[in-house]
C-alpha cells in the first residue's frame, strides 16, 4: 500500500483527503502523459479517444462507475488498469492526469481530490454543480498548483478570436447587448410508480457520491439525470456551460467575472414526467458592460412537428448573437456570420468545434503555464456559475404573470422579445399559459467579489442555494 492509499483511508468516514505526493514531477518534451479517464458515458469515451490520438500522451487508466460500460472501454484499451472506485485512479502513482466525465454532481470532488494527489485535471462543463464548490476547486488548483482546464473546448477554436477581432474591427458598431438561444428539442424521460432500481452492474455508492440518496422516478439510470437538480443542472447547466461561456470570451473578453444582478423563469411543461428541471427557460443578466438575454426551448418548434425552434427574430438557431449598432453577428459551433444594419452578409466563420482543446490542455500539462491555458479553471468556474445563478433564480420561483415579468425588466426591448418568444413557444405547443405552472424567479443582486447574493434577494433560500449538502463521506472540504 503507498502513503497515499493510506492517506486516504485514514479519512475515508469523513472527508477524504489525497496528500500531494506525486505532485510536481516536471515532465520532459518527450515524456508520456499518462491519463486516468474518469467517467466512461458518451462523452468519456468520445474524450479518451480525443486524448489518446494526441502524440506522448496515453490513456492508462480506466474507471467507471459502471462495471458494464468499464468492460466496454476495456475494450478499446486493453492495456489500461482498470476500477470503479476513482480514488484508486486518483492515488495511483503511475497518473499524471485525469480526465472527470462523471455527471455534475461529481467534478468537484473528483477534480478536488485529484489536485490533492499531485494529478492535473480536464474537467467537463459545467465544471461545478453549485457555485460555492467551483470556487473551491479554483482553490485547489491553486494550492496544490495543478493545471486544471475545463471542457468549453469551443476556447480553442480559433472562430472565437476571429469574431474578437472583426468585433473590435467596428465594422458593425458598438455591441448593445448579447441574445444566447439554446433551442433543441429533448423529450420526456418517464415516470415511474415504483423507484428504479439502478443497474445492479452500477456501484451505487459511487455513482452518488456526494448527492442526495433519494429515490430515482425516471425510466432511465444514465443521461437523464441532466434534469434532476440532484445530479444535474438542467439545460441551462448543459448547453449554457458552453454558450454562456463563450459569450463572456468573445463579448467580454473575461472582464465580466459575475453578473451584477439577474432574473430567470420558465417551466418544465407537457411531458409530466420525473424531470424537475425547466424544458423552457428564459433569462436576463445584467453586467457592468452590456446585458445579456438566453432562452431555453426544448419544446419542438410547433406541436407534432420533429424541428427545433428558430429565433424568428434572426432565422437561425441563434446560438450566440451579438446585437451591435450597425449589424449582428449569429453563429454556433463552428461557425456563424456577420450582419449589417439592413441584414446584408458582411463576412462568413468558419469553426471546428473546439478540436485543438485537448492538446492545448496537455501543452500546458508539459509547460506548466497556466497563462497558456484556453480555459483555465477559474474563467470556466465564472461561466459554470453564470449558468447556476440562473437556476437559483428560476428555482426561487414564485406564480408567473406576464406584466409582472416585463415590467422585472423595465425598459429593455430585448427582455420583452424573449418573454413573447417564450409566449409563442408555448402557443405553438397548444399550451395555455393562463393554465400552466410557469415561474417567474427571483431577482437576485450579486456581489462578484464574495461570490454571493446581496440586498433583498439574499434570502436564506437564496443562499442555501449557492451550495448543497453533502452526503457523508463525499463532501467537498470547506478547506481543500
Ligand atoms: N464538452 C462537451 O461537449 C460535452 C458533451 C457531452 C457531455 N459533456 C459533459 O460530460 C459529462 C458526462 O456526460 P455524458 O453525456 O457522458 O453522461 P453519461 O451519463 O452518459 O456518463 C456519465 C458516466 O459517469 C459515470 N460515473 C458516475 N459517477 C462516477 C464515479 N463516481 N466514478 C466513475 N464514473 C462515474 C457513469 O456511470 C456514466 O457512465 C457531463 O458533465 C456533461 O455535461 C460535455
Amino acid at each position: 500500500m503507498n502513503t497515499s492509499r493510506r492517506s486516504f483511508l485514514a479519512t475515508a468516514g469523513g472527508t477524504a483527503a489525497f496528500t500531494a505526493l506525486s505532485a510536481s514531477r516536471v515532465r520532459g518534451a518527450n515524456d508520456t502523459i499518462r491519463i486516468g479517464s474518469i467517467g466512461l458515458g458518451g462523452r468519456g469515451m468520445g474524450s479518451a479517444d480525443w486524448f489518446s490520438k494526441i502524440k506522448g500522451v496515453e490513456i492508462t487508466h480506466l474507471c467507471d462507475a459502471d462495471s458494464s460500460t468499464l468492460d466496454r472501454a476495456k475494450k478499446k484499451y486493453p492495456n489500461a488498469k482498470a476500477s470503479q472506485d476513482l480514488r484508486k485512479v486518483i492515488e495511483d502513482k503511475d497518473v499524471d492526469a485525469v480526465i472527470v466525465s462523471t455527471c455534475n454532481h461529481w467534478h468537484v470532488l473528483a477534480s478536488v481530490w485529484a489536485c490533492q494527489a499531485g494529478k492535473d485535471v480536464y474537467v467537463e462543463k459545467p465544471i461545478s454543480h453549485n457555485i460555492w464548490e467551483g470556487r473551491k476547486l479554483v482553490e485547489a488548483a491553486r494550492k496544490y498548483n495543478r493545471i486544471v482546464q475545463g471542457g468549453t473546448q469551443q476556447r480553442s477554436d480559433d472562430l472565437q478570436t476571429e469574431i474578437k477581432a472583426f468585433l473590435d474591427e467596428g465594422t458593425i458598431g458598438k455591441i448593445k447587448y448579447a441574445r444566447l438561444n439554446r433551442f433543441g428539442m429533448r423529450g420526456s424521460i418517464g415516470k415511474r410508480d415504483k423507484p428504479l432500481v439502478p443497474p445492479k452492474t452500477v456501484d451505487y455508492n459511487l455513482w452518488l457520491g456526494p448527492a442526495k440518496d433519494e429515490p430515482i422516478y425516471r425510466d432511465k439510470f444514465h443521461y437523464d439525470w441532466h434534469w434532476d437538480w440532484n445530479a444535474g443542472n438542467g439545460e441551462l447547466g448543459n448547453w449554457g456551460p458552453h454558450i454562456l461561456d463563450d459569450c463572456r470570451n468573445v463579448v467580454f473578453r473575461d472582464r465580466v467575472k459575475l453578473p451584477k444582478r439577474v432574473i430567470s423563469g420558465g417551466g418544465r411543461f407537457l411531458w409530466d414526467d420525473a424531470g424537475t428541471t425547466p424544458n423552457t427557460q428564459f433569462y436576463y443578466i445584467e453586467t457592468d458592460e452590456v446585458p445579456v438575454v438566453m432562452a431555453v426551448h426544448n419544446l419542438p418548434r410547433k406541436a407534432g412537428q420533429r424541428a427545433d425552434d428558430i429565433y424568428m427574430r434572426r432565422k437561425t438557431n441563434g446560438f450566440l448573437v451579438i446585437e451591435c449598432e450597425g449589424g449582428y453577428y449569429t453563429g454556433g459551433r463552428g461557425g456563424g456570420a456577420a450582419y449589417d444594419a439592413d441584414g446584408k452578409k458582411i463576412k462568413g466563420f468558419n469553426g471546428d468545434g473546439g478540436g485543438k482543446h485537448a492538446e492545448n490542455f496537455i501543452k500546458a500539462v508539459r509547460s506548466r503555464n497556466r497563462a497558456e491555458q484556453n480555459a483555465e479553471i477559474e474563467e470556466i468556474h465564472y461561466s459554470s456559475a453564470w449558468c447556476h445563478l440562473g437556476n437559483i433564480s428560476y428555482r426561487l420561483g414564485a406564480e408567473y404573470e406576464r406584466e409582472k415579468a416585463e415590467a422585472a425588466i423595465k425598459g429593455f426591448q430585448p427582455w420583452n422579445d424573449m418573454l413573447g418568444d417564450f409566449h409563442a413557444h408555448l402557443d405553438a405547443n397548444g399550451i395555455d399559459p393562463a393554465k400552466a405552472d410557469i415561474k417567474l424567479g427571483a431577482a437576485l443582486d450579486i456581489d462578484a467579489e464574495k461570490e454571493t447574493f446581496v440586498g433583498g434577494g439574499a434570502t436564506p433560500e437564496a443562499l442555501a442555494l449557492l451550495r448543497r449538502e453533502y452526503r457523508e463521506g463525499f463532501a467537498v472540504p470547506e478547506n481543500v
